[in-house]
């Protein structure tokens, strides 16, 4: 207890520690000497991995760091460094005294194929073993060759199987799909397209595959793979899709912790709807069990009140935000929607930032920030799998991104929005008029078309919006301080919005918008106890990976999709 006491101590000492992205220096906004690499990645693999010291030694050695900080001119800066990755890579282990000699041993003896593959040069000649799937198979008499993949990178690692080994002919046999384990010596690779193989000493079959595998090497279709979703993980597209969806979300923690923000764990089972949308799961015991209002077991509500899965984190955040300041969720939402889109989904998971005394404009630029800093992390750490997507999925995806992220967004109000839209020529399917919801149709011909670029609408009709926006005073309440992040190909990424901190006034909404105030009885508390002005908003994560990813429907960019009629997984 006493030495996790000290790491935490510790790790909060270090927690403002910043490196600077363009000349990658370290510095510290809020401490007067510098620090290095070595803190940060200590920092950042205790908070986002393990708490044990000794796991956490071990970790650090390969853990890659991103960090944020606020610049002279307010604005959140990306600060990851590759160059210092690899220094530290080559220097000997941060914690070496703590891993101890067997480094190089343990490492062989387990070692992923994307470890090989970036660092091989230090392993040549050494025993690897690595262990994964077999995705092709050349028998050629006298000796073969396998490729295998462990899912680690999109590579896969060539093995080279001499005829006189033990198992050849088992071996030679194998078919797409077997799992293995391969020891052998690591070399540099004579033949075209891989720059190291691994020469056989010994291969362990775990399990065969026969020819009803369904994955055969060949190409199929995104609606194919969704019917085998338990299987489509070891295809080149979902591996490259998850590994990004995987940084993405530690990125995600890594820009809210280093810019101070609290990470809240909001309740999955409300009682509230939060959008006021009536899209909501109702939470029922089966067979019918819970307690009446003696105590005893009956057949009345299991929590006293009738609950649902939540479709927002944010009221929650919100509560919090009112006592931590900033502070954010990020888990799964739920919506009861019978919308059958490549955007929309039953069960998604949302990024939902909170910000005590910021408005809007502080919360786009958060926005914005977060964002670009999310894009920048992924196109430096998952450089294959991104070139694999521009290669494959979205043609020009990268460079779209990096364009993206160089330029500020566009910020635009709802009546700008609604004037571009009525003089661009277009026939849209929904018509377009002051007052009405943006259709998807709209707003990808804005971020698509018209900017070629994300861009903010503000200050939305009151009346299309949900009861919690800031009603705007400079139009008597005509429109609310909300905001959405439009994105090209998506449409909308972001919801968000100052958040009406008047007590009178946001009773008076409830009512027009026939809300039952008393089910809003502690949400109305935060405004009647120390009330203070605060913004937010709501990242849909999956578009965001669609968004990333150049991937068509948001079916593909999560493991196991929820829609309506589709749950089987
Ligand atoms: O705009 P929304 O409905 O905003 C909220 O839920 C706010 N309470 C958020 C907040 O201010 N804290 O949803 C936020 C985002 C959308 O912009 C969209 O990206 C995503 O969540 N989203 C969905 N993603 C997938 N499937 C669905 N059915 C989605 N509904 C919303
Ligand atoms: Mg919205």
């Amino acid at each position: 207890m006493a030495l996790c006491g000290c790491v935490v101590a510790y790790a909060f000492s270090t927690f403002r520690c910043c490196k600077n992205f363009q000349n990658r220096i370290v510095y510290s906004s809020s401490f007067s000497h510098c620090w290095n690499k070595t803190h940060l990645t200590r920092l950042h693999s205790l908070l986002l991995f393990k708490s044990a010291t000794w796991h956490w030694c071990r970790v650090t050695r390969h853990c890659s760091l991103p960090c944020t900080n606020v610049s002279n001119n307010g604005k959140f800066k990306c600060c990851t460094s590759t160059e210092e990755e690899l220094k530290l890579q080559q220097a000997p282990a941060v914690c070496k005294e703590e891993v101890g000699s067997d480094r190089d041993k343990e490492d062989l003896a387990k070692v992923r194929i994307k470890t090989i593959l970036e660092q091989g040069e230090r392993m040549v000649d050494k025993n690897v073993t690595i262990r994964g799937w077999v995705r092709s198979i050349r028998d050629q008499k006298k000796f073969a060759f396998l490729v295998v993949n462990d899912g680690s990178c999109l590579s896969g690692l060539q093995v080279f199987v001499e005829s006189t080994l033990q198992s050849y002919e088992k071996v030679k046999s194998l078919l797409t799909g077997s799992s293995v384990s391969v020891s052998g010596k690591l070399v540099h690779s004579i033949g075209r397209g891989q720059q190291y193989e691994l020469q056989a000493d010994d291969v362990h079959i775990y399990g065969t595959c026969d020819a009803s595998y369904p994955l055969q090497k060949k190409r199929h279709s995104f609606e194919y793979l969704r019917r085998i979703a338990h299987l489509r993980p070891r295809t080149n597209t979902f591996g490259a899709v998850m590994r990004v969806r995987s940084m993405l979300a530690f990125a995600t923690h890594c820009f809210f912790q280093e810019n101070g923000f609290v990470y809240i764990h909001s309740p999955i089972i409300t009682a509230s709807d939060c959008e006021g949308a009536g899209e909501m799961f109702r939470v029922l015991t089966e067979p019918a069990k819970s307690l009446n209002n003696s105590g005893k077991e009956g057949t009345r509500e299991f929590f006293g009140v009738p609950t649902f899965l939540t479709v927002s984190g944010q009221l929650s955040a919100e509560a919090y935000s009112c006592a931590l300041r900033d502070v954010y969720t990020f888990g799964p939402a739920f919506r009861a929607e019978y919308s059958n889109t490549t955007r929309h989904l039953s069960e998604f998971w949302m990024v939902e930032p909170e910000m005590a005394f910021a408005d809007l404009q502080a919360d786009m630029t958060n926005a914005e920030s977060y964002v670009k800093f999310v894009i920048r992390y992924v196109l430096e750490k998952c450089k294959e799998d991104m070139d694999f997507f521009d290669r494959f999925i979205e043609n020009g995806l990268t460079s779209r991104l990096h364009n993206y992220v160089e330029k500020p967004f566009i910020r635009i109000s709802y009546t700008e929005a609604i004037e571009i839209l009525k003089k661009s020529g277009k026939s849209f399917q929904f018509p377009v008029n002051w007052g009405e919801d943006l259709a998807t149709e709209h707003e990808r011909y804005l971020a698509e078309e018209y900017f070629d670029h994300p861009v903010f609408v503000f200050n939305y009709p009151a009346g299309i919006k949900a009861f919690y926006m800031r009603n705007n005073d400079h139009d008597s309440g005509k429109t609310v301080a909300a905001m959405d992040l439009l994105v090209p190909r998506i449409g909308e990424l972001i919801g968000g919005s100052e958040r009406e901190e008047r007590l009178e006034v946001l009773e008076q909404k409830l009512h027009e918008l026939g809300l039952e105030a008393e089910n809003y009885w502690w949400y109305l508390d935060l405004r009647r106890f120390g009330s203070v002005p605060h913004a937010g908003y709501g990242l849909g994560f999956e578009r965001l990976v669609q968004f990333v990813t150049g991937m068509e429907n948001i079916r593909d960019v999560i493991p196991f999709p929820r829609f309506p009629g589709s749950a089987e997984f």
